[in-house]
């Protein structure tokens, strides 16, 4: 059994996006791994987020993830800021990463641009980032295509870790599934969707209703073309939508692009696909909701056995760097 580990920021309502390209894969891995799943609440911290709903979206979170199933009995879902672990290996990190590779990172880049006064933490989040995937000695990180760069500087900062101080970490390798890596705005489809910079009528949240759900589908931008073809680079948002019906049903994208001779067609079969997608995970949110005292003591669990792990890491980083045990 390979060690995973992967996690999601509790920064808003959970989208299409990251359902296919992270959650799915997350649910699909616990059955033959030793998975880990966070909540990274720190991660959060780095954009303007009210206190009250950086609370309220953590529990949400957990709702959804379990709702999505995860199980408790299979892996390990936990809050990140539960573990003061992740924070002490982050600095640990930070004083072998450098500030030209954090600079270069294309979120930061993104995220900075149009920032007058830019937090330390956003530069510093991939450090973080990597603490999260190093405690847990991870041999693969199922995440969408964008966390590629992060990942590569996880892996870096590793290698530059045991090669200075000794081997602690096991130097873990992205898994990127090969549809539903890259879901795209509906109304931008050459940018990707996002919590904190898609458009609202571009993005399909896993709570949405069927009407909004519809809607959304319909208003959907393609092209002035008349065929239906699979092509990203030409067609990004024609594509995007054969993407969708894609990880649904299973059926490869060109292929399906075959069964369709216009785009109002595809939209319907794409929009009952999804509400029939989304329907159970809806209800499971429903019941659980009933019950917030359960998820917080699964979250309890969780953080218990994931400490169990990342305390031994981090004593070993600890020791290797050269700090003085307490006696
Ligand atoms: P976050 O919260 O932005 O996204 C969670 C997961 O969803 C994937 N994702 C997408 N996949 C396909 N298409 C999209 N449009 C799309 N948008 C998001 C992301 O790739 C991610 O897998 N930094 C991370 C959270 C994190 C983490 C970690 C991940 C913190 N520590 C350790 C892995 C390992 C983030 O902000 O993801």
């Amino acid at each position: 059994m390979a060690r995973v580990l992967s996690a999601i920021q509790p920064s808003g309502t959970i989208h299409l996006g990251n359902y296919f390209g992270a959650i799915r894969p997350w649910v699909a891995a616990q059955r033959n791994n030793d998975a880990f799943y966070s909540i990274a609440d720190l991660h959060a911290l780095t954009l303007d987020i009210d206190p009250a709903a950086l609370r309220a979206n953590t529990l949400d979170t957990a709702i959804v993830l379990f709702a999505a199933g995860l199980d408790p009995e299979l892996c390990t879902l936990f809050v990140q800021s539960h573990l003061h672990e992740h924070n002490e290996l982050s600095w640990l990190l930070e004083c072998v990463a450098t500030y030209g590779e954090l600079r270069r990172m294309v979120q930061f880049k993104d995220k900075s641009a149009n920032q007058e006064s830019v937090r330390v933490g956003l530069l510093t989040y991939p450090v973080l980032m990597a603490a999260d995937i190093l405690l847990y000695q991870t041999e693969q990180v199922p995440v969408g295509d964008d966390q590629r760069q992060h990942l590569e500087l996880s892996r870096d900062l590793a290698v530059r870790f045991n090669g200075r101080y000794g081997t602690v970490f096991r130097v873990p390798e992205a898994i990127i599934p090969s549809v539903g890596a890259r879901v795209m705005d509906l109304q931008y489809p050459n940018r990707k969707m996002s919590k904190s910079v898609g458009s609202p009528q571009g993005t399909i949240n896993i709570t949405d209703t069927a009407d909004e759900i519809a809607k959304k589908v319909r208003r959907a931008v393609t092209d002035n073309e008349a065929d239906v073809l699979y092509d990203p680079d030409t067609r990004p948002g024609l594509s995007n939508l054969l993407e969708l019906l894609s990880v649904t049903t299973g059926r490869s994208p060109t292929d399906l692009a075959e069964d369709f001779s216009s785009y109002g067609e595809l939209k319907a079969a794409l929009t009952s696909s999804l509400i029939e997608a989304l329907a159970p995970l809806q209800q499971r949110m429903q019941e659980l909701r009933q019950d917030y005292g359960h998820v917080a003591r699964l979250l309890n669990e969780g953080a218990d056995k994931a400490r169990a792990i990342a305390s031994e890491t981090l004593a070993r980083a600890r020791d290797a760097v050269g700090l003085l045990a307490q006696r």
